[in-house]
């Protein structure tokens, strides 16, 4: 479903990836893990189309669609705006559980929607709430004073919107009470088991190891692992550096 093929992107002179490739296959859960300024949600941010890989090489493939990269046989170098990779259908779930605070729950959800033109269907929000039960009794609720959970809980709601086939996540489970990331996982596995395709990048890699079928590991912007997560988990390099053994 997406491909991934020798990223490098840069902020100015810092190179933040280095010749990221990876791979996520239709209705998997995969985990991107790594330490502090590894490089994760700048992989998340290239693939989300708001940032650019700095060597034309790079390529990311979703569907068979160039996002980045000169498709074979052609000659022009695609690059598609952040808005159309939406509408192609991956979204993203930004760090930090960013949403409107001023703006209702309701009204968040609309700034979701699947595209510019087309109104949000009745079946939109009902996937939304079938997931997030707990955003339906809180539709008018302003979203400033949901609570941190919940704020995750409409970030991924927001998403969910726009009919997403993949779903990009980062650190979802980050600043929430253990039991609440407990819920959050299981609500991600649902969305997956519901047919949503998912790259998670997390710090909790006990978890994110747990719910994944495949993961890949981060150090300061290369792949250095990848492999089936059952696989990583037992890894020994994996345990010490990830799982705090
Ligand atoms: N806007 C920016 N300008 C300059 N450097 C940046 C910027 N954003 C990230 N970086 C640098 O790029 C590297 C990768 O950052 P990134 O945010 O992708 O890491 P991360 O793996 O998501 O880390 P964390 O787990 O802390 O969220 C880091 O060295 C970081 O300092
Ligand atoms: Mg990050």
């Amino acid at each position: 479903m997406l491909t991934l093929k020798n990223i490098d992107v840069s902020y100015g002179a810092i190179k933040a990836l280095t010749h990221v490739s990876l791979q996520v296959n239709a209705g998997e859960i995969v985990a991107l893990i790594g330490a502090n300024g590894a490089g994760k949600s700048t992989t998340l941010r290239t693939i989300s189309g708001l940032l650019k890989p700095a060597n034309k090489e790079g390529t990311v493939i979703f569907k068979d669609k160039y996002i980045y990269g000169v498709p074979e046989g052609g000659r022009r170098y695609e690059s598609i705006k952040p808005h159309k990779i939406v509408e192609m259908g991956i979204s993203q779930v930004p760090e930090g559980r960013r949403v409107f605070p001023e703006m209702s729950v309701h009204e968040n959800l609309l700034m979701g929607a699947h595209s510019r033109t087309e109104k949000p269907s009745n079946s939109d929000f009902e996937r939304v709430f079938h997931h997030f039960p707990r955003l339906k009794e809180r539709r008018k609720q302003v979203a400033g004073t949901l609570s941190g959970g919940e704020q995750q809980m409409l970030a991924m709601g927001r998403a969910l919107m726009s009919r997403p086939e993949l779903m990009l996540l980062d650190e979802p489970s980050m600043g929430l009470a253990p039991m609440l990331v407990e819920e959050i996982f299981h609500i991600i596995e649902d969305i997956n088991a519901s047919g949503t395709t998912i790259l998670l990048v997390e710090q909790n890699a006990h978890l994110a190891l747990e719910i994944s079928n495949r993961a890949y590991v981060l150090e300061t912007g290369e792949i250095v692992l990848e492999g089936p997560a059952g696989e990583l988990a037992k890894n020994e390099a994996v345990r010490k550096a990830y799982l705090g053994e």
